[in-house]
């Protein structure tokens, strides 16, 4: 129904032609061109000052303080009696294998108990640290798209063979699958918290190092220490659909359990991928590019705000997951995961398997392949400049993670050894990042709202039920901010005690100087500030399946954009897409941060 005519002109070197046809031809020719960081002529390119710098404060408390000595230990150290040392804030250590029980499906009202604990390890008390091993070649992981016959061929044969190793192995397929299933829904417990890697900042090197391990089983099973896991490039249009290798039904890589609704080239659209599409392809692809620029620039100009909150043991800070683990990651999880409910035979009811459901999301052999693309991100994110891309924190740089190597062999991991890809001996190969050029431009109205006809924010919050589209008005902490206080702060819209039943997809939109009319099916306008996304998963802090979340949208730019930036008063709009019944918001505000 939208039509595409007023698309932004560089994100469209994609005429609306041929992004109807999506050929692989015109879309290679459309965007062959290399990525240059000069295209990023705007202010993100420029150094950030003292903006995201919100670490030094914790480094000081961390400075000398080898807690490790007092802390860790993967003996159970953190059993439910021995809380003492959570009074101070500390690394997330390596998961108490000891105490490893029965993991939740979520999904469901019933909570279904799974087992997933890996095999324990023979002398559980001196697990050694992981060195990283010397490499005498690159492992180079190829866009998925584009790999060979032969590749394809190994690459089966890796993940047969790893599917045909005794479940016991704990290289086996199932036990590789449980990794993310016991990290991910409840197996691991400190005292009364849950471990959980998504939603913070150990969501990109917990899977770095998840994929690691991957890859190298995989390399040990066809004898080939330089194979190298596929990236399927989601953020550039030809890889915007399940790279045809998995697509194959009788071969290792297929799953049964994926939703039909993703086979043969259908594409994905990342702003609905469970709701019924309503836009053209032009208009998709658009939307999927836009969203990646807000994803890695807009709204990923510090640090904290792409990796996701602080996490450490004993934190009852909010969470708040980073800007690419909400979108696309999560969209494409929902995206191959059957509709909840679907008959999966054997009269059992899907909750989502495989992809959209953190306990199965792993038994896809796709998810490593969307993984790959998740971790180069973090590489591209680095690469796009600015002075803060690293986090610096010791709590974050200390935490550790539990793997079996290809041998194996049981390791302790920590964060600070993952940082650099080619140092851990892999990379990737290099393709087109046409979204950077994706910063909206145009207007989705003319002039502004009429903001006597919208209530303040106080009045509107807190919502109870976002069943419909609000609006509201609020104030800005400060107006005409120079080139220098914006290099300094970022001026954010934060959300606070976002509540949801976490069992549930949930997915909101918000908008600046919109009204509740909003269309929301064109995203490529300069108002249109980012979406909240949620897969089922169980919160880190209990059991109980209620959230309470931070979610923030830097509206540095949009301001510049629609041309607020003087204004004292702006309008909000936020839009449930899905589960809005379930979401309630306790407040809003408008605060210069850090990062
Ligand atoms: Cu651990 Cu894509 O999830």
């Amino acid at each position: 129904m939208a039509s595409s005519s007023s698309i932004n002109s560089i994100c469209l070197s994609l005429d609306d032609q041929s992004s109807k046809t999506l050929t692989t031809t015109t879309l290679s020719s459309f965007f062959a061109k290399p990525y240059s960081p000069r295209l990023l002529k705007r202010r993100r390119s420029q150094s950030f000052h003292v903006s995201c710098n919100a670490n030094e404060h914790d480094q000081n408390i961390n400075a000398n303080i080898d807690r490790r000595n007092v802390l860790l230990g993967l003996g159970g150290l953190y059993s439910a009696s021995n809380l003492a040392p959570l009074a101070f804030a500390s690394p997330i250590p390596p998961p108490d294998l000891k105490s490893c029980s029965k993991a939740t499906k979520t999904g469901s009202k019933d909570l279904v108990e799974y087992s997933c604990c890996p095999p324990t390890p023979k002398d559980l008390n001196n697990i050694p640290y992981y060195n990283l091993p010397p490499m005498s070649k690159l492992r180079k992981r190829p866009v998925a798209q584009d790999v060979t016959k032969e590749y394809i061929a190994k690459y089966q044969l890796a993940t047969k063979r790893m599917k045909e190793l005794d479940k016991d192995d704990p290289r086996s397929f199932m036990q590789q699958a449980n990794i993310h299933c016991a990290y991910c829904n409840g197996a691991y417990k400190f005292g009364d918290e849950v471990l959980q890697v998504h939603q913070s900042w150990l969501f990109f090197p917990f899977h770095r190092w998840y994929l690691y391990f991957y890859e190298r089983i995989l390399g040990k099973l066809i004898d080939d220490p330089t194979f190298a896991l596929p990236y399927w490039n989601w953020d550039h249009p030809k890889g915007m659909r399940l790279p045809p290798m998995f697509d194959r039904e009788t071969t290792s890589l297929y799953d049964a359990r994926r939703n039909p609704h993703v086979r043969n080239g259908t594409i994905i659209d990342f702003s609905s991928p469970r709701d019924e599409v309503t836009t053209d392809v032009g208009q998709t692809v658009t939307n999927n590019l836009t969203l990646m620029y807000r994803s890695m620039i807009t709204n990923a100009a510090c640090p904290l705000q792409f990796f996701g909150a602080r996490y450490v043991l004993g934190n009852n800070d909010s969470k708040g997951q980073g800007t690419i683990e909400n979108i696309p990651h999560t969209p494409v999880h929902i995206w191959a995961g059957t509709v909840r409910k679907t008959d999966l035979g054997g009269g059992k009811l899907s909750l989502g398997e495989d992809m959209g459901n953190f306990y199965s999301a792993a038994l896809d052999p796709v998810f490593y392949c969307h993984h790959a693309n998740v971790d180069r991100m973090w590489k591209v994110w680095k690469g796009l400049g600015g002075k803060r891309r690293d986090i610096t924190d010791t709590d974050w740089l200390n935490s550790e993670f539990f793997f079996y190597d290809e041998n194996k062999n049981p390791y302790r991991v920590r964060v600070r050894d993952c940082l650099d890809t080619k140092k851990m001996g892999y990379d990737y190969a290099p393709a087109a990042i046409p979204w950077v050029n994706c910063r909206p431009t145009r207007k989705g109205r003319e002039g502004k709202v009429d903001l006597t006809n919208i209530e303040p924010a106080n009045k509107v919050f807190p919502i109870v039920n976002l069943n419909k589209p609000i609006s509201f008005s609020i104030n800005r902490p400060t107006t005409s901010r120079s080139q220098k206080d914006k290099d300094e702060k970022e001026e954010v819209l934060i959300f606070k005690g976002l509540k949801y039943d976490t069992n549930k997809y949930i997915r909101f939109d918000v908008f600046l100087n919109e009204d509740e009319d909003v269309n929301t099916d064109e995203l490529d306008k300069v108002e249109f500030a980012g979406s909240y996304v949620n897969l089922p998963h169980v919160h880190a802090r209990n059991k109980k399946m209620d959230s309470d979340e931070m979610f923030q949208l830097d509206i540095t730019e949009l301001l510049e954009d629609i041309e607020l930036e003087d204004d004292d008063t702006i309008t909000v709009t936020v839009v449930p897409k899905t589960g809005g019944d379930v979401i309630s918001i306790q407040s809003v505000a408008i605060e210069l941060l850090d990062g």
